[in-house]
């Protein structure tokens, strides 16, 4: 059962049944103010770091399920509703919710009377925009109120929620005309205030939250306005909150539109003040000037448009199939910006108080990221390289506001410094701006300390060949990718965390093949770089170990069907035949069988074949066969989920594109497709209901066969399958794949796919690539033509200007 509809012309999702089985949200924002918005108008607003500048308040998994957002009542007569349906949950006579990229719209109806409301963030522009319009489609003259709400969050959404003695006396707001103004904690230590207002006279304002709803009523009964006016309350403490009231009336057929701004300043300080205690206003006066017509407004709409016309215009793609065109022109890559600037912090499944950016997730959202806005992905790497040790080793997470390594959140994981050279060698090829690799990079943010971002990428290196164990394969430490299967915690205490418990390596013989192989694949594009820099003892140096590792693999981590996931504490084998659960994982399948380790021993094809054989089912392939049924304290976390959940066998998202890339290096184009097409958010909008979450993202997993519901999904939004199903699908499966010095075609598809055309900016060309595959192939390019004549290999050059390119497979 569907929810809704993709509108791909508007390049929306669009939710006409409001009872959706989860709040499907969006995302609005593109740089530093962020919003999330639910199908109903919930959600909050912050500023760079949803931890320490919250703005507005809310309550996750409440009761009902997303309360709390920016709340407009509308009351004509006795009866009272919400554009969004919610909270008052009144029937409406027309519900839409137009999810787009970085906007939201939603238009309620009743009794003849249209509410619309636009909500985004205009580029570079600290506020949220809120424009609510008003269309009377009677014949009868219309009067009615509207009142606006939401709640200020006392700016660190941890103390907010815990801290009550003190919270319950900071507050603080200004009320100056048809604006109200949050300046908790401002007369110290802060330098910002928030601030809401409207672009028009109105006829009442409440600041203080218990006033305006009364003690004993909900979101969805508010007293100011079951009573029809507000009470001009002024908060001294407690929970200070904002809400205007308006008098409208509308002649038959007239329309009107009020402009919302939420919006966020700060100062220095000798220019906090207007007068003593009287904050300087100036700030937030120029942004709401930017925004005081509905003209102002629509034009600041067409830029954020023209926005995102030109990013998407990078990589687009035309097939005969709708659904797959929507995904890689459209949400995938908008799924890719909102991971690159959330990371793993904000979502209706993470607090945005619990999680920073993450050394091995930041690394890998910049593969989905890198071709929108390379100038961020530099910045970002360089953000990233800053927090990393000496040695090579990484805080696994720092916050984004400071910028600094955040301890408190575990270290240890031996994959993390891979992920750098990841992250930078995508960058590198789709730039082609060595002058990165010159930059001079502190450790752990230490002045004094700066070494080039290339000698960053050398101690990765060096981390894990200076962190072998016994079989010469990578030590785990805390955990690799899989940050449930913790060998060396032995954790009996259920109030410790699996990520900050004791990490006890001294002794300890837990290997990695999933590190092997990602050092195989990461060190092959190493040694590449390398001698694409002229760097050859380097490249040779680095070589002899992915050689020897390589060796160590086939020789130590061959199960004699499929790749073994690890070696334990004592050096006991996990993921193999003589294991009675975690037999098989996917993780050492991905990585051995794309670092092609044992290709002519046919390893690779033996591990795919295991893989769909003993791992893949209905929804996806799931993590692990079979499920762990009990506490296994050597493995940690990933026993401790139910089966058919998470790491334990459930369809972990993020890992499901390691086998699509490797089954297309195996030139198994139908096999990876069909693994693509199983995940694939619009491929499973049919089944919205069981699925649950939204149909135009990824999640990030997906219930596995064991579960309860195989199928359900959870933890949409942010993850790393979206970068990784995108670099899959872009650069594997369509195969246009950017090199140092050209564009790589190399497709892998589907044989019943007869061609397809992709449109592709790089660096200052734009390629037309027309795909022919009449003879139905999987794998293979036959001919290349460039501008009508033929090239020889599968690589078009660095060019300006627009071309054309044919292919035959
Ligand atoms: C989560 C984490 C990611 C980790 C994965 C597997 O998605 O963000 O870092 O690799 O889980 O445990
Ligand atoms: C838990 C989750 C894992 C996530 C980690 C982050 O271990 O299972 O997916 O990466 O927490 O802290």
């Amino acid at each position: 059962m569907k929810f809704g509809y993709f509108d791909d012309v508007n390049r929306e999702y669009v939710i006409t049944n409001a009872r959706t089985p989860w709040p499907w949200i969006n995302y609005l924002g593109n740089e530093d103010f962020f919003s999330l918005v639910s199908n109903t108008a919930g959600g909050y607003s912050f500023f760079k770091d949803a931890k320490f500048r919250r703005i507005t308040r809310y309550r996750y998994n409440n009761v009902p399920m997303d309360a709390g957002g920016r709340y407009f009542y509308i009351k004509e007569g006795d009866v009272i509703w919400n554009p969004g349906w919610k909270p008052t949950k009144t029937p409406l006579d027309k519900y839409e919710c137009r999810h787009g990229m970085s906007y939201t719209r939603i238009t309620g109806e009743k009794n003849g009377l249209e509410a619309e409301l636009l909500m985004f963030v205009p580029l570079k522009t600290h506020a949220e925009i809120e424009r609510l319009t008003f269309r009377n489609k009677t014949e009868s003259k219309k009067t009615f109120k509207v009142f606006s709400f939401l709640e200020w969050c006392l700016w660190n959404a941890s103390t907010d929620m815990e801290n009550f003695q003190r919270n319950f006396s900071t507050g603080e707001v200004e009320i100056d005309g048809s604006v109200i103004y949050h300046k908790t904690e401002y007369k110290e230590r802060r330098n910002h205030y928030a601030f809401y207002g409207v672009n028009s006279p109105i006829s009442g304002y409440d600041t203080d939250r218990e006033t305006f709803l009364g003690l004993y009523n909900g979101f969805e009964e508010p007293e100011a306005v079951l009573e029809g006016s507000s009470r001009l309350s002024h908060a001294h403490g407690w929970s200070p909150i904002a809400s205007h009231s308006l008098d409208v009336t509308l002649e038959p057929g007239e329309e009107k539109s009020f402009v919302f701004t939420l919006g966020y300043v700060e100062l220095n300080d000798d220019e906090k003040w207007e007068s003593k205690g009287v904050i300087n206003k100036a700030p937030a006066k120029a942004i709401l000037s930017r925004f005081d017509t509905s003209e102002k407004v629509d034009r600041a709409f067409n830029e954020l448009k023209a926005y995102w016309d030109d990013l998407l215009s990078i990589y687009s793609v035309k097939t005969d199939d709708d659904k797959l065109d929507r995904m890689v022109n459209i949400w995938n890559q908008y799924q890719c910006m909102v991971t690159f600037n959330m990371s793993r912090s904000a979502s209706f499944f993470e607090s945005g108080i619990g999680r920073g950016m993450g050394f091995r997730d930041s690394n890998q959202d910049l593969v989905g990221f890198v071709h929108q806005i390379p100038g961020r992905a530099r910045e970002r790497i360089i953000d990233i390289a800053s927090t990393q040790f000496p040695d090579g080793g990484c805080y696994h997470q720092y916050q984004p506001l400071t910028k600094r390594g955040n301890n408190d959140i575990g270290g240890g994981f031996n994959d993390d410094p891979m992920w750098l050279i990841f992250g930078t060698v995508a960058y590198l090829k789709e730039t082609g701006d060595f002058s990165i690799l010159d930059e001079m990079v502190p450790f752990d943010n230490e002045k004094g300390t700066e070494v080039t971002l290339f000698e960053h990428l050398k101690v990765s290196f060096n981390h894990v060949i200076e962190n072998l164990g016994p079989h010469g394969l990578p030590l785990i430490g805390r955990a690799d990718w899989n940050d449930c299967l913790n060998l060396n915690c032995f954790s009996h205490d259920p109030n410790e965390s699996f990520q900050t418990t004791e990490n006890n390596t001294v002794g300890s013989k837990a290997e990695s093949l999933m590190i092997a192989g990602l050092f195989s694949v990461c060190g092959k594009s190493y040694v590449a770089l390398c001698e694409y820099l002229g760097k050859d003892d380097e490249a040779r140096r680095a070589s002899e170990f992915i050689s020897k590792m390589d060796e160590s693999v086939i020789k130590y981590g061959w199960d004699g069907e499929w790749y073994l996931r690890a070696y334990d504490f004592y050096g006991k084998k996990v993921g193999s035949k003589e294991n009675e659960e975690g037999k098989i994982f996917i993780e050492s399948q991905g990585w051995c069988a794309m670092a092609e380790i044992g290709k002519s021993e046919g390893m690779v094809e033996k591990s795919l074949d295991s893989t769909k054989k003993l791992l893949e089912c209905e929804h996806g392939i799931v993590l692990n066969q079979p499920a762990f049924t009990s506490y296994v304290v050597e493995y940690g976390e990933i026993s401790t989920y139910p089966a058919g959940y998470k790491e334990n066998a459930g369809i972990f998202c993020h890992n499901n594109p390691w086998i699509i890339i490797a089954e297309a290096l195996a030139g198994r184009g139908n096999d990876a497709w069909s693994h693509y097409a199983k995940i694939c958010p619009s491929y499973t909008e049919e089944h919205s209901d069981l699925h649950k979450v939204e149909p135009y993202v990824y999640s990030q997993m997906i219930a596995g066969r064991d579960a309860a519901k195989p199928g359900e999904a959870k933890n949409s939004w942010l993850t790393g399958t979206a970068a990784w199903n995108w670099y899959a699908v872009s650069q594997f499966i369509l195969g246009v794949r950017p090199y140092y010095d050209g564009l790589v075609i190399d497709p892998c598809i589907p044989s019943s796919c007869k061609g397809f055309k992709v449109t592709r900016r790089f660096r200052s060309g734009v390629y037309t690539i027309e795909v022919k595959n009449p003879d139905g192939a999987e794998k293979g390019v036959k001919t290349i033509t460039l501008d009508g004549v033929v090239i020889s290999g599968n690589k078009v050059p660095v060019l300006s200007g627009e071309h054309s390119v044919v292919v035959s497979m």
